[in-house]
């Protein structure tokens, strides 16, 4: 199986450079909102079936046996805060995105912070924008204005396919389809793991709201009192030249490798949108490295996210407590939204 063409001592330059880079624009902008995702459409319930009569090979980790865990699940746009105290428009271009946190995992886990967890992370594309941890980091210089020319050269198929993904019309993301674009292992098998909903999105006349996604959540399963349901599907690994595990700018097509369905998820007609909800949203913390080892992620932009997601979770939440445990004074709590 491929490896990563970058060195540890690059890959662990580039994870510190995004890393640093993260922290800072954090810390301006909203120190204890997520620097990256930072405006969720919603916190629902949820759960997660695991399906009866799997393939023995594909019974691994959570999917070892038919179990129904109960699951946090939250759609969000990938943007960070605009600026302090105001989230980007959702009329404004985005990656939109799903994160999803099932409870009552048994067994041992990668990290020990949260024992009983499993998330999944997805964006809604087949493909990543970057190849590996190093493009990421040059992504996130030039988000600060920190890259060079040549640096900035080399992300022009990032920013194609951020342009592609950002020119889809999502109306509700309980309705569109999402991929983990990375891969992952399942067992001693590699695998992509997709999202698809039952029901298709109907992109609708031109929204006009700034939170017109939130809107279509608290409208589909709270004011229509409508379940939304998604398969959770696999793609295996098949070879290199197909199914690269190194590359996550390269589909792993479905006539190589055909989508497999091994659990659905519902999300029950529901009341979700209230502060204290929001309270809870915002302190959560979904990270792919929340998993049993059984579904470790895998590749340089996975490794990456190990110590990224786990240092900036650490540093908003500590701004929490923080504000509350030892008052600041106004002007360094800085929260008027104007
Ligand atoms: C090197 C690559 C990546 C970096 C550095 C990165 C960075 C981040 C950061 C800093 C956050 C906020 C975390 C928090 O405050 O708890 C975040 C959230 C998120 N990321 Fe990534 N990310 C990367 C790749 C990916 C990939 C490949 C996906 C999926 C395809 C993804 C999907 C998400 C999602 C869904 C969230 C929101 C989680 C939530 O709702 O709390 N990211 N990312």
């Amino acid at each position: 199986m491929s490896q990563s063409n970058l060195s540890t001592a690059a890959q662990e330059v580039a994870t510190d450079t995004i890393l640093d880079i993260d922290l800072n624009v954090q810390a301006q902008k909203g120190p204890d909102l997520r620097k990256d995702h930072s405006k969720s459409h919603g916190l629902v319930r949820g759960e997660f079936r695991v399906e009866d009569n799997l393939p023995e090979t594909l019974k691994v980790g959570i999917f070892a046996r038919p179990k129904t865990y109960p699951a946090w699940i939250r759609p969000s746009n990938a943007a960070s805060v605009e600026k302090r105290g105001h989230l980007k428009s959702d009329l404004d271009p985005d990656v939109r995105a799903l994160a999803i946190k099932l409870l009552q995992v048994e067994g041992e886990k990668v990290l020990d912070d949260e024992k009983e967890t499993q998330d999944f992370l997805l964006i809604n594309h087949p493909i990543f924008f970057v190849r590996d941890a190093q493009g990421f980091a040059t992504l996130t210089k030039a988000s600060v204005g920190q890259a060079n020319d040549e640096e900035l050269r080399s992300l022009d198929p990032t920013f194609k396919v951020l342009t592609e993904i950002c020119s889809k019309q999502v109306a509700n993301p309980l309705l569109i389809q999402y991929w983990s674009t990375t891969p992952y292992q399942l067992g001693s098998l590699s695998i992509k793991f997709s999202v698809k909903p039952h029901q298709q999105d109907t992109p609708i006349a031109l929204p006009t709201s700034e939170t017109y996604l939130r809107e279509a959540v608290v409208q589909h399963l709270t004011e229509d009192g409508k379940d939304a349901t998604f398969d959770f599907l696999v793609q295996l690994y098949i070879n290199d030249e197909k199914t690269p595990i190194e590359d996550p700018m390269q589909e792993w097509k479905e006539e190589d490798s055909p989508f497999i369905k091994l659990a659905t998820i519902k999300i029950p007609a529901q009341k979700f949108d209230f502060e204290e909800r929001k309270r809870l949203d915002e302190g959560l913390s979904f990270m792919a490295w929340h998993t049993l080892p059984e579904h470790a992620p895998l590749g340089s932009v996975n490794l990456a996210r190990k110590k990224v997601y786990q240092e900036i979770a650490k540093a908003r939440r500590s701004n929490i407590y923080h504000r509350v445990e030892e008052p600041q004074a106004y002007s360094s709590v800085l929260d008027d939204p104007q």
